[in-house]
């Protein structure tokens, strides 16, 4: 997600069937996937076809077209041309804040509607662009529709669902997003073909199918019982939980979530609960997380990959099938992460990659740096091929650790009482680092050619050291035992523990 899914809110297992709104909600996870994805994964196509920028960014057009004018590395350095890409993130991240005030107040389905809505409306602005600000009205409001759905998603769906598919449903998400990826990167390949130079907008407008679903099942499903409740509609909540469980009695879990909603609404201030002292450890790792995903450089690649491939001296044909086939090694990978995240556990997957990612970007930065010079690019079939296997290397390593790891270790480490504040946090300081990468990236090439390479992998050596010494390892560990089991244990993070106080059962602090 970049989502997120609150993991589940213990250990507990209700009576559950798998019900058709069960059905409807994961159909939900996919478009909201889906259309994330497909956003980060369009962009960089479309900035790639020369109709695009003889329309939009005439000045891109011109150093592509005259050989020499700009040389490799800063042909495509512009302000406008990044903004394009970039103007997506900044409003998603400030709709978030939004969207955490509908979530609450106008609840859940709403939300999804608004999203739907928002999506729709950029689509059409995008597709129809006859000018620079059009377009950039467009990004806008897709921008508000990831902010409004990466908001209500995950929540609504961390509710309705069974506790037993939870933590499926969290990867779920992941993996629509590197799906809705490769399917942008196939249109992009696929249109980028067409006569009379139209594609682009066919690119973007393809993205109003995926908001049409996400449109129609808002409409379609129920709120959260969890949402009624909260909102004092307590006999429509219990109405509805019996009805999305498929079963009669639901005493038990309703009484939870009555409690649980006494117990938030007595937390009057989430954002300054969330910055208690022994709130720190899981705030902390929560946005370093957040920093180093987006400062492993894998956006640079997820949205600029053509481009990239471009200044290689790729040809534009061939640059967008290099694309896809990142984008593939970023499905299949993420499924390792599924196969591997409760086996090897989190901190094995996030170390291995770490050295998988460094050695990886090294390699793409001793090529470029003997081969690519401002003027001259002799790089070769070989070597060509050589780059895109480091590339696939480095895509693939971050698939099965920080991609995934990123958003499930906010999300099963957050107290529940500071749950859904964490979870506004980790996605918007996400969306910030996105919008810096997006807006800086081209320009970075520019000014430190294959240099930006090594400076995102000193970033992963970083990370990796942080992992070691910070991030515990959170598998098998119920949600509610993180304290005991996890955080008091830890060498460095027990001392922020020593204010928390054990609630009547053990386990829960006192707010
Ligand atoms: C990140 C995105 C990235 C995607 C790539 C997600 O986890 O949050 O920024 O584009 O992975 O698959």
């Amino acid at each position: 997600m970049a989502g997120g899914f609150g993991a589940a809110t213990g250990g507990k297992e209700f009576e559950a069937k798998i019900t058709t709104l069960v059905i409807i909600s994961c159909i939900m996870a996919a478009t909201g996937g889906l259309m994330f994805g497909y956003d980060v994964g369009i962009s960089g196509g479309v900035t790639s076809m020369p109709e695009f920028l003889k329309e939009f960014f005439p000045v891109v057009y011109k150093n592509q077209q005259i050989p020499g004018l700009a040389g490799n590395y800063c042909k495509y350095d512009n302000q406008g041309l990044q903004l394009f890409t970039s103007s997506l993130y900044l409003a998603a991240l400030i709709a978030t804040f939004f969207a955490s005030y509908t979530t609450k107040t106008l609840g859940r389905k709403i939300t999804m509607l608004i999203a739907g809505n928002l999506f729709l409306v950029g689509t059409a602005f995008n597709a129809a662009a006859v000018n620079l600000p059009m377009l950039i009205v467009g990004r806008l409001l897709l921008g508000c529709g990831v902010g409004f759905a990466n908001q209500a998603i995950p929540l609504f769906l961390s509710e309705i669902a069974p506790t037993r598919i939870r933590g499926a449903l969290n990867i779920l998400f992941q993996l629509n997003i590197t799906i809705g990826i490769l399917v942008a990167n196939l249109i992009n390949y696929g249109t980028a073909k067409l006569a009379h130079g139209y594609g682009w907008r066919i690119s973007l407008g393809l993205a109003g199918i995926p908001a049409l679903l996400l449109t129609v099942g808002s409409l379609v499903v129920v709120d959260t019982p969890n949402s009624l409740i909260a909102r004092g509609k307590l006999e429509e909540g219990k109405a509805i939980l019996r009805r999305i469980r498929g079963a009669d009695n639901v005493d038990p879990e309703y009484s939870e979530i009555v409690e649980a909603s006494r117990a938030a609404a007595e937390v009057k201030n989430p954002f300054q609960n969330l910055l208690k002292r022994r709130n720190r450890p899981t705030l902390v790792i929560a946005i370093m997380m957040q920093i180093f995903q987006q400062f492993t450089g894998i956006n640079a690649i997820m949205f600029y990959a053509p481009v990239l491939f471009q200044t290689l001296g790729f040809k534009s044909d061939a640059s967008l099938y290099s694309a896809v086939i990142t984008g593939l090694v970023n499905v299949l990978s993420t499924l390792v992460s599924v196969v591997f995240v409760d086996k090897a556990g989190r901190r094995m997957l996030l170390i291995e990659a770490g050295v998988q990612m460094f050695l990886s970007q090294m390699g793409v930065a001793i090529v470029m740096g003997l081969k690519v010079k401002d003027h001259s690019n002799n790089l070769g079939h070989g070597l060509g091929v050589l780059v895109l296997v480091f590339v696939c290397s480095f895509v693939a390593s971050f698939a099965w650790s920080w991609g995934p790891l990123g958003w499930l270790i906010p999300s099963e480490t957050f107290a529940v009482e500071a749950r859904s504040a964490g979870q506004s946090v980790t996605v918007s300081t996400n969306m910030l680092f996105t919008f810096v990468i997006a807006q800086a990236f081209l320009s970075m090439l520019c000014h430190m050619k294959f240099g930006i390479f090594i400076f995102f992998s000193g970033w992963v050596l970083v990370m990796t050291l942080f992992t070691i010494f910070f991030i515990p390892e959170t598998k098998n560990i119920p949600i509610d035992e993180m304290n005991d089991q996890v955080w008091k244990k830890h060498w460095y993070w027990k001392r922020y523990m020593n204010d928390f106080q054990d609630g009547p059962n053990g386990k829960y602090p006192q707010v």
